[in-house]
């Protein structure tokens, strides 16, 4: 981690290194926090922030489904949002907002601590991924099943779904993959351990229904709609296992993954075993939105 400017912690920007807790807080016993991971682009028109108002909206859907009580408002959280990165000097970023049970008294009840909240920012380059290759990942069916929504909220973007996701991660990684796709309970797809999934069959796009446990994903939202303003569409349905394997092209979307390709799954080669050209083409289609090239899009671009 290159420690950059500073830190954003309950209204105050404080310096990189002292931005600390406390042992006992809440969250790192119980998982009682939520996030958001956002990226600023450094656009041919300034710096950008890309779906602010809908990254920030999840956060708070977020805190309502674990009854936080936030001590800021949208506006407040956004304006931070923005002088953190101000304060960083960066021109690209990734961008973390944290909401999380801090310390007070100790037990497993949260609601009588304060929510604490912090917003760091750290560089991140335009296709940089940590997980994968954005031009041919190689994807391992995880044996961990997705957990779901008869056990936690799973439309929060918490802490505590991310354990799951990192058992699946670390499985992927450990077996020579790149990334690891989850299935849940029924044994469809849900998603990547931090992507939504795409497949492409004959032409058409297709998409697991959130229903499937994956996290509403707002670069999923951008891709969807971004393929239908260019005339397409996505079907949403259920997805097996067999659809993976036989499908002609694979992509997964997400804030730090942006549009990553999948060529192999498991032992079998996804179409070609190389990135296929529609794929390539969403992929440029999503990079010219972010960077304000697409006039279309710019009203999710937050200019700071
Ligand atoms: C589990 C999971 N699914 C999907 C996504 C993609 O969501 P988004 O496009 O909002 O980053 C993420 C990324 O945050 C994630 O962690």
């Amino acid at each position: 981690m290159i420690e950059t400017g500073k830190i954003w912690m309950n209204g105050k920007l404080v310096p990189f290194k002292d931005a600390k807790v406390h042992v006992l807080t809440h969250a790192l016993h119980y998982s009682t926090s939520i996030f958001e991971g956002i990226r600023c682009y450094d656009t041919p028109n300034g710096s950008a922030v890309f779906r602010l108002p809908e990254h920030v909206d999840r956060l708070f859907k977020s805190a309502k489904l674990y009854s936080m009580k936030m001590e800021y408002t949208k506006k407040e959280i956004s304006d931070a949002i923005l002088q953190t990165i101000k304060a960083s000097g960066l021109k690209e970023a990734y961008i973390r907002p944290l909401a999380y049970y801090g310390y007070g008294t100790m037990g497993l009840t949260p609601t009588t601590n304060k929510v604490d909240m912090s917003i760091a920012c750290w560089e991140w380059k335009m296709g940089e991924s940590k997980a994968g290759k954005f031009s041919g990942s190689k994807c391992k069916v995880s044996s961990w099943v997705k957990i779901d929504s008869r056990s936690q909220p799973m439309q929060a973007k918490a802490a505590s779904n991310y354990a799951n996701a990192a058992l699946a991660r670390m499985e992927a990684l450990e077996n020579g993959y790149d990334e690891a796709i989850m299935l849940n309970s029924q044994g469809k797809v849900a998603e990547g351990s931090a992507e939504n999934i795409f497949i492409i069959k004959d032409d058409i796009i297709q998409t697991p229904p959130l229903s499937a446990g994956g996290l509403d994903g707002i670069t999923r939202d951008s891709i969807i709609q971004i393929i239908e303003e260019n005339n397409g569409f996505v079907i949403e349905r259920d997805l097996e296992r067999d659809d993976l394997y036989t499908a002609d092209e694979i992509f997964m979307t997400g804030t730090a993954a942006e549009v990553k390709s999948v060529t192999q799954i498991d032992k079998v080669k996804i179409g070609t075993g190389k990135m296929g050209s529609a794929t390539r083409a969403i992929q440029k289609s999503y990079a010219d939105v972010v960077m304000s090239k697409d006039e279309r899009f710019l009203q999710w671009l937050t200019f700071i």
